[in-house]
């Protein structure tokens, strides 16, 4: 059974359960769950859309009444529009694993535990149980960080809940009142960058906090409101003490979004804040509130060659030894 969020909204109470296959929601009187002020006429249905199947056990249980539009069909998840009484929020429809590109998902799946061992064990050895659990720690990895990343003061949408494989959650609107833009829609002058691009990086620092890397950060995955970038888009957040590429992603996600920025300000392009992070967390001096400066003082000791000569000439030396003596026999 998983708590209510501490972050879900007061109105929106309901209790979760996720097994291998089945779910249960059982939804009090009422929870409904509610936006700031912008109404359903502004998200007007254009054309009339089948209900996804996924999404109509939502519809069956007062969840959700009505699906709107269709907002974006992306590599990972379709993400739908819909009404929640007077109200609208986003839901994402995960797509099956077979849809997604496993070689990715391996690499982000390292250091993810399920939550019992018989869990992680069918996970290990690839069963259609073991898939369909990958797929359950998949889609939860999302609803959790979103709740994860609230309490550690990023933005990010409020999460609803995670249920039957679809994600409900708060839609992030731009500041006239529609759907808020992904920074590769928009322009900035060179100052607001300036300002955003400190704010990610905070975000980022704070992630790596709790220990997390968001991992596929880049112009796609931040919206624009009123007051600035929201993350978005995290089902494959990586644990950074158990994965092997978490440095590698760190880097990459601040590339991304430093690349991006720096369209409007170049001189952000010359920073190394992935670097300056990953040092203070390697020695345990992460918090938030650590003054960053996006400078890094590469090591710039030379390799010691001859040191690395003599070693290779040790191996070969016991390597020739080895075969003289598999030889004599
Ligand atoms: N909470 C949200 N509010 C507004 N738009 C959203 C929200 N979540 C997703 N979107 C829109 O849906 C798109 C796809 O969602 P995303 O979570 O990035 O999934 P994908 O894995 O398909 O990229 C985003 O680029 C964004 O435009
Ligand atoms: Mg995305």
């Amino acid at each position: 059974m998983q708590e209510i969020p501490s972050n879900c909204h007061a109105e929106f109470y309901y209790s979760l359960q996720i097994s291998a296959t089945v779910y249960t929601a059982t939804v009090m009187p009422d929870c409904r769950p509610w936006f700031n002020s912008h109404t359903v006429s502004l998200f007007q249905k254009n054309n009339v859309l089948k209900i996804p199947k996924s999404i109509q056990p939502l519809i069956d249980d007062g969840l959700v009444d009505e699906v709107i539009r269709s907002l974006m069909s992306g590599k990972e998840a379709q993400v739908f529009l819909v009404r929640c009484g007077n109200e609208v929020c986003c839901a994402k429809v995960y797509k099956d694993v077979v849809d997604r590109s496993f070689k990715k998902a391996v690499q982000y799946h390292e250091g993810r535990q399920a939550r019992n061992s018989r869990r992680q064990r069918a996970m290990e050895n690839r069963s259609k149980f073991g898939r369909d659990q990958q797929e359950v720690v998949w889609q939860s990895a999302e609803a959790d960080a979103l709740v994860r990343l609230a309490a550690a003061g990023v933005r990010v949408p409020k999460s609803y809940g995670l249920i039957g494989g679809v994600l409900l959650m708060e839609l992030i609107t731009g500041a006239d009142g529609e759907v808020a833009p992904r920074l590769n829609d928009i322009s900035l002058s060179s100052e607001q960058a300036i300002k955003d691009h400190a704010t990610v990086m905070s975000f980022v620092l704070r992630m790596l906090c709790i220990g997390l890397v968001h991992g596929d950060l880049s112009e796609f995955n931040i919206l624009q409101d009123s007051q600035g970038p929201v993350i978005i888009d995290l089902p494959q957040v990586v644990n950074a003490a158990a994965n092997n590429s978490a440095k590698t992603m760190l880097i990459r996600d601040v590339a991304n979004v430093t690349q991006y920025y720096s369209r409007f300000a170049p001189e952000l392009a010359d920073t190394h804040y992935a670097e300056e992070m990953w040092q203070a967390y390697e020695k345990g001096e992460i918090r938030p509130d650590l003054p960053l400066t996006g400078k890094f003082e590469f090591p710039t000791e030379a390799a010691d060659v001859d040191a690395v000569l003599h070693l290779i000439d040790v191996a070969y030396e016991e390597e020739q030894e080895r075969q003289e003596r598999m030889g004599s026999h």
